[in-house]
């Protein structure tokens, strides 16, 4: 595959071609994304619910995402995008520690470009980054950082006077730099209008049929997972399943003996036998 860049993403936009992204964040999963032909593969903070067990997104950590995003650039096969989100209050406070920590996310984690939620109010943090030569994905519509203050993960822009509001946030981003925008969890309408008021791409998930590309978080798509999945996950495949029934088989066979069998077992050449049972004991073969 060519390289892809934010000039393909903003080409495959123009020319009608869909962009498919899904999270990753492990060396094997990049590099099977990457070889089924992923256009952009998301370290997401998601990492921090669908790996690491809490509930919500806000206590994955700089230093962790950076451990992901590394394993993730190594597995990524060459041309892919990767893209890495910064965590929970490590770009509202200030947009020079957003530049500091989209470095160590770019230089340690060895990504391609940022993502941030946020709309408007991150406006002067993407034109700072954006300057700086550093690449942003916006983030707007379901943002799961600000879960607490939407009350949970519920759709948003329902309401016509939300749903403008979302139009301008992603307005702002582009205007700000932005190379394409996530519109998360809002009305097909709400996110078709976006989608063509917009010059860069949108990425939906649970945003209807009319972004320009899609993003599923890798343990939804793939079943890898005992919790809750989303109304908007299509489950392709059914990893959970397969792990439980291939680790009851285990189980059973070590129990039974069954496990290990000669095509996993090692035996001393016939010289090294002789000598080794010389001092151990013909007994000790056991046979
Ligand atoms: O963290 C994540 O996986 C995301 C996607 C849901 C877009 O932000």
């Amino acid at each position: 595959m060519t390289d892809v860049t934010v000039r393909t993403l903003l080409r495959m936009k123009r020319k009608g071609e869909k962009i498919a992204m899904m999270t990753a964040y492990d060396y094997p999963t990049a590099k099977l994304l990457s070889q089924a032909g992923m256009h952009v593969l998301l370290v997401g903070d998601s990492v921090g619910m669908v790996v690491q067990g809490h509930t919500t997104t806000i206590p994955v950590t700089l230093d962790q995402l950076v451990y992901h995003a590394n394993m993730v650039s190594r597995g990524a096969g060459d041309g892919v995008m990767v893209v890495a989100d910064l965590p929970f209050l490590t770009y509202q406070i200030t947009p020079e520690d957003a530049m500091r920590h989209a470095a160590r996310m770019m230089q340690e984690g060895g990504v391609h470009a940022i993502k941030l939620e946020g709309g408007q109010s991150i406006v002067p943090t993407v034109e700072r980054l954006v300057t700086a030569g550093i690449p942003v994905m916006g983030h707007i519509g379901l943002t799961p950082q600000s879960v607490h203050a939407f009350g949970g993960f519920s759709v948003q822009g329902r309401r016509a006077e939300e749903a403008n509001r979302l139009v301008e946030d992603a307005l702002a981003l582009e205007k700000a730099g932005a190379f394409a925008v996530v519109l998360e969890a809002i009305p097909a309408e709400v996110a078709k209008v976006i989608t063509e008021s917009l010059r860069v791409p949108t990425i939906g998930i649970g945003a209807g049929p009319h972004c320009d590309g899609q993003v599923l978080v890798f343990h939804d798509f793939s079943g890898y997972t005992t919790g809750y999945i989303p109304k908007h996950n299509k489950p392709y495949l059914q990893l959970g399943d397969l792990i439980v029934q291939a680790a009851q088989q285990y189980v059973e066979e070590v129990q039974s003996g069954a496990f290990p069998g000669e095509p996993q077992t090692v035996h001393l050449k016939a010289e090294e036998r002789d000598a080794f049972f010389e001092v151990h004991g013909e007994e000790a073969k056991g046979e």
